[in-house]
């Protein structure tokens, strides 16, 4: 199957047959801290692979009450033996990639417990903007953009 999108590290690929079970394997403390509890039955936009294994996800949704209309709220997860490889940055931008050449949304956000240091440095690494607090998350935003045009 051709994946959504790649860079020279890690592609992007709809999940596949036994994926699910995977990702669900793939969870962890810190996972169940910042994301659960969440379905059994995973079906994220993306799974993450690099070099043929799956390492985690990377996802989008319009449904938070929040979204104002053309924003996304991005989601992702690296599992934890993969964790300080860059993977969930490059995964972030392949899938605004994604969005930008195949939907008319234009800016991403990602709402990030304050205390979710990785998770923040993920934010940070992307240059996002960072608006006001909703509660205990910080709220960034990012231009939803093509990599090359
Ligand atoms: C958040 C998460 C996806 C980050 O994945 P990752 O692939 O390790 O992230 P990256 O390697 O792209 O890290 C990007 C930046 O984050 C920061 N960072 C990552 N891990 C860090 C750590 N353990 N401590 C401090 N900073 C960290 C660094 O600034 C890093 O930049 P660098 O590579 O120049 O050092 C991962 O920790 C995870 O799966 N956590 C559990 C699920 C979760 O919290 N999801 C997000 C919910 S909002």
């Amino acid at each position: 199957m051709e994946a959504l999108a790649h860079d020279d590290v890690i592609a992007l690929q709809r999940p596949r047959v036994g994926d699910a079970e995977r990702l669900v394997a793939g969870r962890d403390d810190e996972w169940r801290r910042w994301l659960g509890p969440e379905s059994d039955a995973p079906n994220p936009t993306a799974c993450i692979i690099v070099g043929g294994s799956l390492v985690g996800w990377v996802d989008y949704d319009t449904d938070r009450t929040w979204l104002q209309q053309g924003e996304v709220n991005v989601g992702y997860s690296v599992f934890a033996a993969h964790r300080g490889r860059g993977y969930a940055t490059r995964a972030v931008l392949l899938l605004l990639d994604h969005l930008a050449r195949t939907t008319e949304h234009h800016t991403a956000t990602l709402l990030i417990n304050a205390d979710n240091v990785q998770s923040l440095g993920v934010a940070a690494k992307l240059s996002c903007l960072e608006y006001e607090p909703m509660g205990a998350s910080r709220y960034f935003k990012m231009p939803i953009e093509r990599l090359h045009p």
